[in-house]
């Protein structure tokens, strides 16, 4: 039984579900809406025009739709459309015709790496799984254009957050650490991972925009060739050290010292993980300014606000007043303003309780307390 929805401009035919499973006959999550919307969004912020796209997971095609219906004309060339599910292949098909759209599309019916392989290579590849992205980075890689950009999805969150660290350090060779900020940690271990199966190509991957929303992480990196630039990535590779007595944090590139500078008690840490900027400042404002969607436009306006900051993990403020007994808890426009006579300062969108910040736990103590 299929039903027909409408998502942004594309109309779809979908499976009638109780519940979104991967045991559904053609996949297709409403909630991962924003992760589309987004999508669209960067892809008409940035500068680049007549791109070859690659979707080698598609699932009911419609990511791939909404982008030739919604992205300004010049941009796409052509877009390949790929689902190894059989039923899937079908439907992309069904759901091309529904949207009269004919030029432009090839759809295939392959395994994503053949699919990714047998091309001449891609200047868009999304990379959206059931869970865990690795078995898709190498192929990836190897067909990713020169100024080209990789969007990842991760929906194994729990992993990389530090629910489960044995699979964390089997899949994405990392240690993660389950705390206030593990969703930041996590997506900056998925970040770090993505790049080193880069570098094997002599590929240097940046991150333009990231996030971490609802069951996912995301992230948009460009591609850039070169041993040089690869090699300056990897110096951006590190750790975030971290305190459970005192709640010192602090990222650092080599765990010299495990004792922590505040209370001498041991520290303990994530990583290693990408220590450098999440977003593109510019891009983040651009996006911010396009979209027209009230929900998304709140997100886009704190991490625009955020990706000015250049500070990795951010400050949960009731955690910290719970720890140090600290009993009224300020408003958190009032907190920004007095951190941002001597600091930066903005809220995060990780956690509606943080502020990304570069003060010193030991300032943010004394204006807590004051
Ligand atoms: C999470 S869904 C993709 C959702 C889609 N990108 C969207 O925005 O709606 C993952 C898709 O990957 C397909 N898939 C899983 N393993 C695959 C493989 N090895 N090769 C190609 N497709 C695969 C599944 O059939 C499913 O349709």
């Amino acid at each position: 039984m299929y039903k027909l929805i409408k998502e942004g401009k594309a109309s779809i035919k979908i499976p009638v579900e109780k519940k979104v499973s991967k045991e559904l006959p053609v996949f297709y999550n409403p909630v991962m809406k924003s992760n589309r919307d987004v999508s669209v969004l960067l892809l008409n912020s940035i500068n680049k025009k007549s791109m070859q796209i690659g979707l080698p997971l598609s699932a009911s095609g419609v990511r791939g739709i909404r982008f030739l219906l919604e992205l300004k004309k010049a941009k796409v060339k052509n877009i390949s459309f790929n689902d190894l599910n059989t039923t899937s292949y079908k439907l992309i098909k069904q759901n091309l015709k529904l949207n009269k759209l004919k030029n432009k599309i090839k759809v295939y019916n392959k395994d994503a790496n053949n699919f990714l392989l047998s091309s001449k290579g891609f200047d868009y590849i999304d990379i959206d799984p059931f869970g865990d992205p690795s078995d898709f980075l190498d192929s990836s890689m190897k067909r990713l254009a020169r100024e080209g950009i990789l969007a990842v999805t991760a929906t194994d969150t729990g992993c990389m957050s530090g629910t489960f660290p044995k699979p964390c350090l089997r899949k994405y060779w990392s240690k993660p650490l389950k705390n206030e900020f593990m969703h930041e940690t996590g997506l900056r271990i998925l970040i770090r991972k993505v790049q080193l199966i880069a570098s094997q190509f002599d590929k240097a991957l940046t991150p333009i925009f990231s996030y971490s929303k609802e069951h996912y992480f995301r992230t948009f990196l460009v591609c850039e060739k070169g041993k040089q630039k690869v090699d300056d990535i990897m110096k951006q590779h590190g750790y975030i050290v971290y305190c459970k007595s005192c709640l010192y944090r602090e990222p650092t590139n080599h765990i010299f010292n495990k004792v922590c500078p505040i209370c001498k008690k041991e520290l303990d840490y994530a990583g290693p993980l990408w220590l450098g900027s999440l977003w593109d400042t510019k891009l983040s404002k651009t996006m911010k300014k396009l979209t027209k969607e009230k929900a998304l436009q709140s997100f886009l306006t704190t991490i625009s606000k955020e990706s000015q900051i250049n500070k990795s993990c951010f400050y949960n403020i009731h955690k910290i007043c719970k720890h140090y007994k600290i009993d009224s808890i300020p408003k958190k426009e009032e907190l920004i303003k007095a951190i941002r006579k001597t600091n930066n300062c903005s809220e995060t969108h990780f956690d509606a309780l943080g502020l990304r910040s570069d003060i010193s736990l030991k300032d943010l103590i004394e204006i807590l307390r004051h």
